[in-house]
């Protein structure tokens, strides 16, 4: 490739020195009509030549490339493969000039950055800096960074030098956005986590601490106590089984459910289990279901315990004395694959509702809209955690529709299990 270069700028030398002699050569004779002062231009000629006019050579020993003509030093399969990079890439010649960026590059900087000064193109200090560092070493260079346009975004920039003569930068940039939420993520959830059971440690301590010392001798207050240790220690587990239940399943979400289920069966489990529940707030528990709907493929287990958060939330947040209608429904729809089923199950209740703005966030690990409230009733803010990791492995969906003062309701719909037609077991074979 350098080769090639110093054969371009020796042609483009040789054409400028036959260009000024001949001018010179015409001017001359023009002038004096002599044939021998053309002798004096091939001496200018020359002089032309070897100072190099219309050329200037860089004063360096590292050969640089000029912009306009940087891009024959990648063959077209190279350029091709460099192009279509995930991550983004760029190189600059040895003249801290952008010759190549790739897609990703032009989404993340800008189009229009080919033959621009390096520091026009970036004005991060510390991968200039980078940069810098490897054109003058030839060493190896990394720094972490953030694009805060249009959207923020970390990444991280490798630098190395792919060529000496010429010199060539690489400019390679690996995005970090989704690594570091992660990160954050596993940090607010351990945060919220040990807070969670810091909190009835906190009081188990405490009334420790009361009756050892001053309800040592108080009948009356070491039985209150000991009430509220059990009920502080009840939580404490429960917290421990969700957060496990939860990992659980979530390892278990890629994972395609085995057994073949009734929903109607799950949910009248699921809604026996919490009739003591409802019957203390006087809540009476309906369920509707219509005939013949379809199985669904599904883990009993899980399902069960998707539909006892849900009803054990309409029991806690709904009205005293109200009402919690189940209603399972079938519904047919074309899909991509042709005719499909889905049973659909709805949990309503007639309580307090819920703000529109909470909605979305209700899935969230910890997050309560009265978190006073859900702690009064021994709540994690697990449930609906767990209830999404089971709609997902389940390949269903939840809406939820509410309006404060006016009740929820919790709409699951998993797809049907298909009738195995003599078609369909042809197909399989
Ligand atoms: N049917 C409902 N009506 C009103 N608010 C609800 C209802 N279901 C859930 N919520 C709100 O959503 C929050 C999150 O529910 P989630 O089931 O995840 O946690 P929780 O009920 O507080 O605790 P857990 O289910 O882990 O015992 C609740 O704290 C409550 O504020
Ligand atoms: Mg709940």
């Amino acid at each position: 490739m350098a080769k090639d270069a110093a054969v371009w700028i020796t042609l483009r030398r040789v054409f400028w020195a036959v260009a000024a002699s001949l001018l010179i050569g015409a001017i001359i004779y023009a002038y004096f009509g002599s044939h021998i002062l053309i002798g004096c231009a091939v001496v200018v000629a020359a002089a032309a030549l070897s100072a190099g006019i219309g050329e200037r050579q860089p004063p360096k020993t590292v050969v640089e490339v000029p912009a306009q003509n940087d891009l024959h030093v990648l063959p077209p399969l190279s350029r091709e493969m460099l192009e279509r990079l995930p991550d983004p890439l760029m190189l600059v010649n040895g003249g801290d000039r952008v010759f190549f960026a790739n897609r990703a590059m032009r989404d993340v900087i800008g189009v229009g950055i080919e033959r621009k000064h390096i520091s026009a193109v970036l004005r991060n200090p510390s991968i200039l800096e980078a940069l810098a560092r490897t054109s003058q070493t030839g060493e190896p260079g990394s720094v972490d960074f953030v694009v805060r346009v249009p959207i923020e975004r970390n990444y991280q920039a490798f630098t190395a030098r792919v060529s000496t003569e010429p010199s060539i930068i690489m400019l390679l940039m690996h995005d970090l956005t989704s690594i570091k939420r992660t990160e954050q993520m596993r940090v607010d959830f351990i945060a919220n986590a040990s807070h969670e059971l810091r909190t009835p440690l906190a009081a188990v301590a405490g009334f420790i601490e009361t009756l050892k010392g001053p309800a040592r001798d108080d009948e009356e207050a070491r039985e209150k106590f000991l009430d509220i240790m059990a009920v502080e220690a009840e939580r404490m587990r429960r917290l421990i089984e969700d957060l496990l239940s939860l990992t659980r399943i979530e390892l278990n979400e890629h994972v395609p459910p085995r057994g073949e289920v009734a929903l109607e069966e799950v949910i009248r489990q699921a809604s026996a289990a919490l009739s003591p529940l409802a019957k203390a707030d006087g809540i009476s528990i309906v369920v509707e279901a219509a005939p013949d709907l379809p199985r669904i493929s599904g883990e009993r287990d899980e399902l069960v315990q998707l539909f006892q958060n849900l009803i054990h939330n309409a029991i806690k947040y709904g009205r005293e004395r109200g009402e919690v209608k189940i209603a399972l429904k079938q519904q047919a729809a074309t899909g991509r694959r042709g005719p499909e089923a889905f049973v659909i199950a709805s949990v309503k209740d007639d309580g307090e509702g819920i703000p529109a703005e909470a909605i979305p966030r209700l899935t969230e690990r910890f997050y309560r809209v009265d978190v006073k409230r859900s702690r009064e009733r021994g709540g994690t803010g697990l449930g609906l955690a767990i209830v999404k990791h089971i709609v997902n492995r389940h390949n269903g969906k939840m809406q939820i529709e509410s309006r404060v003062g006016e009740g929820s309701t919790f709409t699951i719909t998993l797809p049907a299990l298909k009738k195995q037609t003599d078609a369909s077991v042809t197909e399989l074979l």
